[in-house]
């Protein structure tokens, strides 16, 4: 299955003039690009292609769509292929189990995380029965509750320790979920030996992989599960499944670097905080985070590594920064890590730290002002090629005013001049924006959005498809019988006030306040329309498949495969 962020990226990585030019000769006329349409036959073109809306539509017949509705149309190929085929123009590597290829690989998820629930709960067992391990957990300040709340758990000093309870040890799945190792000479052995365990959960509370720790000295300190079929690091966060409830009622998620600041700060009475898995923050972080809470605090440890780490979530968070919500970046005063520095100064201590974070934009200006001299014009210069990139990839409109504002104060430029001189573009109809809004809302807000401001485009959703879940479905499914009784002309107002007293009126005026400040132009809403429409079928297909997966015949898949593809092309 292809990741929705997977799709979103690939969309603002390519350019839809470069992927039309490779069939289609297109002609530079003023700000967009012409051609005889390649969908009808003509002899004056037609066709434009924009690549600032990374849009193309035909006058003429009307086609239109973005880079891969065009490489659907033109190539038949269906969505998936379609994707696949732009992604490694681009060098883009598809997620593992991302084409439909490996949707069957998909179906053997099920098995791996039962494996991994298995082996959680031999190593919760096993902990009761090591003096040594309790006493580690202990002498860490850490009581039972906390280690039964995240499941900890201790693997036995044994090279096939997992034997006990699994008796067919070389199963070829105890490999293939990294319990178990196979060496050159098809040896098997336990992965994690005379460890504490951190299990790992997804977000349903499946066990994907776990830490494990030495007890006391030794390396490395900690041995983690390698990437498998269920477990990618760049996507998950540790700790997020049990601070879930924390994390909504402060509306603020902390981030921490280890395991043990999370089971740490938990013990000490901080529960919305959550672990990146050593790997660095990435995109992907950044945008499940920001839907949990309106405010996320990355912490990081204050030496050469984690300033470097700070600086990288900084520029991976920059491009999903939304108005009205908050990144910040903590740097820990001292060598104290999270979890050392709550055992000096208690919770409280902590919380106050945790209050004094750096707002993303203040970081950025700061980071980019280090070394660079503001009095000499040299020195303005080099400021703004420092932030003219970071600049760039910001596509909150309001943040980035703001920030062009203290950029164009330190530089003695207009704020007019920073942004030339920064080479931005142009922001609130703009795609970034669409993308930044696209990537962080449920379908159903997007279409709501959508719909708000042309009512008559609802029947080209396929309503059946909404989740039941979002309010927005039932404003979708009210507006729709609107349209079928007679819409009121008067505009969105007037739906409105239409809806006076029902229940989806708040979620409407919601979305309308929203809107107040924008005007996006009728390609933009065809755009934002159509890949909604696209990812929601391909999110019922998705659904179908895994309620279903376990009863499916080989027919059925290969219909489902198809339905996916929007009944175009068998899969090879
Ligand atoms: P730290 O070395 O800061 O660990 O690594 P920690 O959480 O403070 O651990 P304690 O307090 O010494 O027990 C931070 C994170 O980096 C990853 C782990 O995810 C760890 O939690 N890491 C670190 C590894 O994966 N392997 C290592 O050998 C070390
Ligand atoms: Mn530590």
């Amino acid at each position: 299955m292809i990741p929705e962020s997977f799709i979103q990226e690939l969309l603002t990585r390519v350019d839809i003039v470069d992927v039309i030019e490779r069939y289609v000769p297109l002609k530079k006329a003023g700000a967009n690009y012409s051609a005889c349409c390649p969908f009808h036959s003509e002899k004056t073109p037609s066709f434009t292609v924009s690549p600032s809306k990374q849009f193309y539509h035909c006058f003429g017949c009307g086609a239109h769509g973005s880079a891969i509705g065009f490489v659907m149309q033109y190539s038949g190929l269906g969505f998936i292929d379609a994707v696949e085929d732009l992604a490694s123009h681009i060098g883009m590597q598809m997620p593992r189990d991302a084409s439909e290829r490996h949707a069957m690989e998909a179906a053997r998820r099920a098995p791996l995380t039962e494996l991994m629930a298995r082996a959680a709960k031999f190593y919760r067992d096993q902990l009761k029965q090591a003096p040594k391990a309790v006493d580690y957990l202990k002498g860490r300040g850490l009581s039972g509750e906390i280690a039964a709340r995240f499941s900890l758990g201790y693997a036995p000093d044994d090279w096939q320790g997992l034997q006990q309870i699994f008796p067919d040890y070389d199963d070829q799945a105890l490999a293939e979920c990294g319990l178990v190792i196979v060496n050159e000479q098809g040896r098997r052995y336990d992965r994690f030996r005379d460890r504490i365990m951190f299990p790992i959960l997804d977000q349903r509370g499946n066990v994907i992989g776990f830490g494990g720790r030495v007890i006391g000295d030794g390396e490395p300190k900690y041995l983690n599960s390698p990437e498998t079929p269920i477990f990618e690091k760049g996507r998950e966060l540790y700790g997020l499944s049990q601070a879930r409830k924390a994390i909504h009622e402060a509306d603020t998620v902390i981030v921490v670097e280890g395991y043990m600041d999370v089971v740490g700060l938990a013990q000490l009475g901080v529960e919305n905080v959550v672990a990146s898995l050593g790997t660095a923050t990435t995109g992907m972080h950044v945008q499940k985070l920001l839907k949990q809470a309106n405010r996320v605090v990355f912490c990081f440890d204050r030496d050469s590594a984690g300033d470097r780490a700070a600086r990288r979530a900084m520029e991976n968070s920059l491009e999903y920064l939304i108005d009205g919500k908050s990144v910040e970046i903590l740097q820990m005063p001292g060598n104290q890590d999270p979890d050392e520095f709550i055992r000096e100064h208690g919770k409280e201590g902590f919380q106050k730290l945790v209050g004094s974070a750096t707002p993303l934009s203040e970081f950025l200006l700061r980071e980019a002002r280090r070394d660079i001299s503001l009095a000499t014009a040299e020195g303005r210069a080099a400021l703004i090629q420092q932030v003219g990139p970071l600049m760039q990839k910001i596509a909150a409109p309001t943040l980035r005013l703001q920030l062009t504002r203290d950029i164009a104060k330190l530089t003695q430029l207009s704020p007019a001049d920073v942004e030339k001189r920064c080479d931005l573009k142009p922001l609130a109809r703009g795609r970034a924006a669409y993308v930044a809004r696209a990537s962080t809302r449920p379908l159903e807000h997007i279409l709501l959005q959508v719909v708000i401001q042309r009512p008559e485009w609802v029947v080209r959703i396929p309503l059946e498809l909404l989740s039941i879940e979002q309010e927005e479905t039932a404003a979708l499914n009210a507006i729709a019988d609107l349209i079928e009784h007679g819409l009121p002309t008067g505009g969105a107002g007037q739906m409105l006030e239409s809806f006076r007293g029902r229940p989806c009126e708040t979620i409407i005026a919601q979305v309308l306040a929203e809107l107040a400040l924008e005007e996006p132009d009728l390609t933009t809403m065809e755009v934002v329309l159509g890949d909604a429409v696209e990812r929601l079928r391909v999110r019922g297909v998705r659904s179908e498949i895994e309620s279903r997966k376990k009863q499916l015949t080989p027919e059925e898949w290969r219909e489902l495969l198809l339905k996916k593809q929007g009944g175009n092309r068998p899969a090879e």
